[in-house]
């Protein structure tokens, strides 16, 4: 069994996972490429990176490039390739710096070598970071990496704890994050598209009209509080008292005139 390095470190606060939906009709309405979108989504990122621990996130998985994304356009395909390779390339020296250790999980034997160079340098870069893990999805497909740990299985039956050591090792994570607290979907689709499935048992789900290259650090914050205001019951029933179940706080009209407007 795969010893989890995360056990061993700080990483407080919440799990969020975002699906960044949204690039290719950022460009379209200015009348671009979707590769120009892509390279907006990716300085959201970074602002969304910076952001995260002050909001009390202590993991942060974003979806960056689905399994089933290699059915776009070679071109497409092509120019995302090129981005994750400079992002992690660029990124590498500024997440150490702001405590961000990152990894990277999915598939990696459908990936160039070049890339899979680029992604073992920035994690050995910021390996001793422990502020924030920075998960990024790439060539990630839930439903396969679910398969693959079973297929990683030894004879008999295992537990869950078990199992999410066996899940880690076969997307090549470090060991086992904690479950997802928070799903934040972009773009206005209302789907998980095959992202942690297994992770998200019990996750909150967030859905915003806002396209990705739009989203910003006051729109995550709105999401963390939105979050914290849900009851969260695990199957259980809502707890007894009062003091352990406050009501909910309404929102002035300042807030919702500016608010993301989550679903
Ligand atoms: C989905 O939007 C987005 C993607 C498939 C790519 C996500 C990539 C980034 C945000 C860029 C950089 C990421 C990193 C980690 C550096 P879409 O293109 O399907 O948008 P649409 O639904 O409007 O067409």
């Amino acid at each position: 069994m795969i010893q989890s390095t995360l056990q061993k470190t700080r990483l407080p606060g919440l799990h969020v996972g975002i699906i960044m939906d949204g690039n290719g009709r950022w460009a379209a309405a200015r009348g671009k490429a979707r590769s120009h979108g892509h390279r907006a989504g990716a300085r959201t990122v970074r602002r969304i990176v910076e952001a995260a621990p002050e909001l009390g996130i202590g993991i942060l998985t974003l979806y960056a490039f689905s399994s089933d994304n290699w059915t776009r356009p070679p071109d497409e395909v092509r120019s995302l390739m090129r981005l994750f390779k400079a992002y992690l390339r660029s990124q590498a020296e500024d997440c150490a710096r702001q405590g961000a250790r990152l990894e990277v999980i999915g598939r990696r034997d459908r990936l160039a070598p070049p890339l899979i160079r680029e992604i073992e340098a920035a994690e050995a870069r910021t390996g001793g970071s422990d502020r924030l893990l920075l998960r990024v999805a790439l060539d990630y497909s839930a439903r396969h990496a679910i398969l693959a740990a079973a297929a990683l299985r030894p004879d008999g039956p295992i537990g869950r704890r078990a199992f999410a050591d066996l899940l880690a090792r076969g997307m090549h994570s470090a060991g086992p994050a904690p479950d997802v607290d928070l799903v934040i979907r972009t773009g206005g689709e209302r789907r998980l598209s095959d992202f942690l499935l297994w992770e998200s048992a019990y996750a909150e789900l967030l859905f915003t009209e806002r396209l990705w290259p739009d989203f910003t650090s006051a729109d995550l914050e709105e999401a963390v509080q939105e979050y914290r205001k849900r009851e969260r019951r695990f199957g259980g029933v809502p707890a007894a008292t009062p003091e352990a179940n406050p009501v909910r706080t309404r929102r002035t009209r300042h807030q919702t005139a500016h608010a993301c407007q989550y679903f």
